[in-house]
């Protein structure tokens, strides 16, 4: 028996007619990561603007998006990719002007996406006035000063290390250190002073009268420091991030600023959101930055950082629906971002790692909740890990301790034609080298192609739209599976959806759970009979899937490719 896998992906104006706008429309939101300096780049500098965004958003929109969220784009020295904001108010000359954002939101808009822009309030510029002012000497409560220790002062305050390696403080002229938990060029910012919070009360008033719906809260969970800023005791810090308290990060604290953002963005209505960036060291922690009163959402790391492992995730799924369940609100699953390994790579070399990563994708569709989606990820595109260290911009690179500092491996613009200079990105070259490769992979050369990821990306998205039980709700319900393997149904508005996924190497034999709706892999006999033969590509969604009694009686059972999952209607 053939089972058609896929149903053509809407056109994009009926996929717009098809979505009308729903209160808590963030709840089950597909979210598109733009890395604005890699996205698209208009005037050929090589680097991506927000007018090249803009005119690329149909993408999006094709792809079956809610919503986008856009990188730092505001005024920035550029020490850490925008994450060092020198005027929150103004937009970078590199990206565009204040007209270019203006019109961004009002084209997305008309579109009907949302758009989320990223704010950064643990920390400055150096180059911030009130950095400046501070160095020479003025207003320096607003950020973190102290005297050094040792006889001469010689010696930094505190033991604290910079998520980019090295210690967390610099000294200055007259001899005193300020705190920086990421780069010198980034001082962290004192949350204790008034002024400093009723001048982040302005910046987002400024961008949410703009038309933003929302902000991204870069480190959301580091804006308080401990009291006394105590002594850690022990070196390597930053590996523990995620799975420990530390006294820079995930403080009590932080969470009355939370609410108090959450009123102001009240104030406009309840379509306004905050996300958080936030690395707590359990997901209960985490889900104290949801609840009713503080963010609307806030990224589930534990999923991202949870190895291919059907235990492991299954924990990891239920851990975090059960903490989000308790303060009512939806867990955010995420993949990939600009800061870690894409996932086509960190789920291993070659075509594995991108079975997996297909197979990852649409598990993460089934869940309930919103899903984000990184720019690239719905071409496969593979971290580059061979990039020449003269091109690499990451300050964690640079300053070469700590984190990995391979950030750029995940930033290289990406493809949209397979010709033409940087492939589509721009009218000139490329900011990072690309892979001759990507020709391959470009949205010019996938779309249309139904083996494609891109084409799965658009199907899945499409179904996710069209089907209540994706998305919706708060809960899974486990069906029993072999080992290796997860199996769950989704139901919502009467309808019903089940999802398996062979997190195995072999194919796996099930009772069959329903008719196949669409899958990440080809048919298992396909795989069985020669695993090899996957070679680079996979084989198309919209194909048949092995099944071995061809009149469909009762009892009939079905492959399940290796590293596959597949969505049935149940
Ligand atoms: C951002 C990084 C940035 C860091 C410091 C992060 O969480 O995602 O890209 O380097 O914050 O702002």
């Amino acid at each position: 028996m053939v089972h058609e896998l896929t149903s053509p992906a809407p056109a994009p104006d009926d996929l717009r007619r098809a979505s009308p706008s729903k209160p808590g429309w963030w709840r089950d939101a597909v979210i598109y990561q733009v890395y604005v300096r890699s996205f698209a780049d208009s005037d050929g500098d090589g680097i991506g603007d927000l007018r090249g965004a803009r005119e690329r958003l149909p993408h999006l929109v094709a792809l079956g998006a809610d919503a986008v969220w856009l990188t730092p784009f505001y005024a920035s020295p550029q020490a850490d990719g925008g994450y060092d904001v020198s005027d929150y108010r103004a937009v970078d000359p590199v990206f565009g002007d204040l007209a270019d954002a203006d019109d961004l939101v009002r084209t997305a808009h008309e579109l009907g996406l949302r758009v989320i822009v990223d704010i950064v309030p643990n920390h400055t510029s150096d180059q911030h006035p009130w950095f400046r002012e501070a160095l020479a000497g003025r207003g320096r409560r607003r950020y973190h000063f102290r005297p050094g220790t040792g006889p001469d002062g010689s010696l930094p305050p505190n033991d604290w290390e910079s998520v980019f390696g090295g210690p967390a403080w610099t000294r200055v002229a007259d001899g005193s250190w300020y705190l920086h938990l990421f780069a010198p060029e980034q001082p962290d910012l004192n949350w204790d002073d008034e002024e400093v919070r009723d001048e982040f009360e302005s910046v987002l008033r400024f961008w949410l009268d703009l038309g933003v719906d929302g902000f991204r809260i870069d480190v959301a969970h580091g804006m308080v420091k401990a009291p006394g800023l105590p002594d850690i005791g022990h070196r390597e810090q930053v590996r523990l991030i995620g799975s420990q308290q530390l006294p820079f990060f995930d403080q009590d604290g932080v969470h009355e600023i939370h609410r108090a953002w959450r009123r102001l963005l009240d104030s406009y209505g309840d379509e306004r959101i905050g996300v958080a960036e936030a690395w707590a060291p359990s997901a209960e922690r985490l889900a104290l930055y949801v609840r009713p009163d503080e963010l609307h959402q806030a990224f589930n790391f534990q999923y991202l950082n949870c190895p291919w492992d059907a235990d492991a995730l299954r924990r990891v799924v239920d851990d975090s629906l059960r903490a989000t369940t308790s303060v009512g609100a939806t867990t955010t699953w995420v993949l990939s971002n600009h800061d870690v390994v894409r996932h086509t790579t960190r789920y291993g070399a070659g075509a594995a790692g991108l079975r997996r990563a297909r197979a990852a994708t649409l598990l993460m569709l089934a869940l309930p909740g919103s899903a984000y989606v990184y720019q690239g990820e719905e071409l496969g595109l593979p971290e580059v890990t061979d990039l020449p260290d003269e091109v690499r911009q990451d300050p964690a690179f640079q300053r070469g301790e700590g984190q990995d500092g391979l950030r750029d491996g995940c930033r290289v613009p990406i493809p949209w034609t397979s010709q033409g200079p940087s492939y589509g990105f721009g009218p000139g070259g490329s900011w990072l080298p690309q892979p001759p490769e990507w020709r391959d992979l470009s949205v010019e050369a996938q779309t249309g192609d139904p083996a494609s990821t891109l084409e799965l990306y658009r199907s899945a998205l499409a179904l996710r739209r069209a089907h209540p039980a994706l998305g919706a709700g708060d809960g899974v319900e486990w069906l029993p599976a072999p080992p290796g393997v997860l199996a769950f149904r989704r139901r919502a508005e009467g309808a019903a959806l089940i999802c398996t996924v062979n997190l195995t190497p072999g194919p796996v034999r099930l009772p069959a759970p329903g008719r196949p709706l669409l899958s990440s892999a080809p048919p298992a006999g396909a795989c069985a009979g020669d695993a090899a033969a996957l070679g680079g590509k996979v084989p198309a969604p919209a194909r048949e899937l092995a099944d071995d009694d061809p009149d469909g009686a009762e009892g009939r059972t079905v492959l399940l490719a290796p590293d596959s999952c597949v969505w049935w209607a149940s």
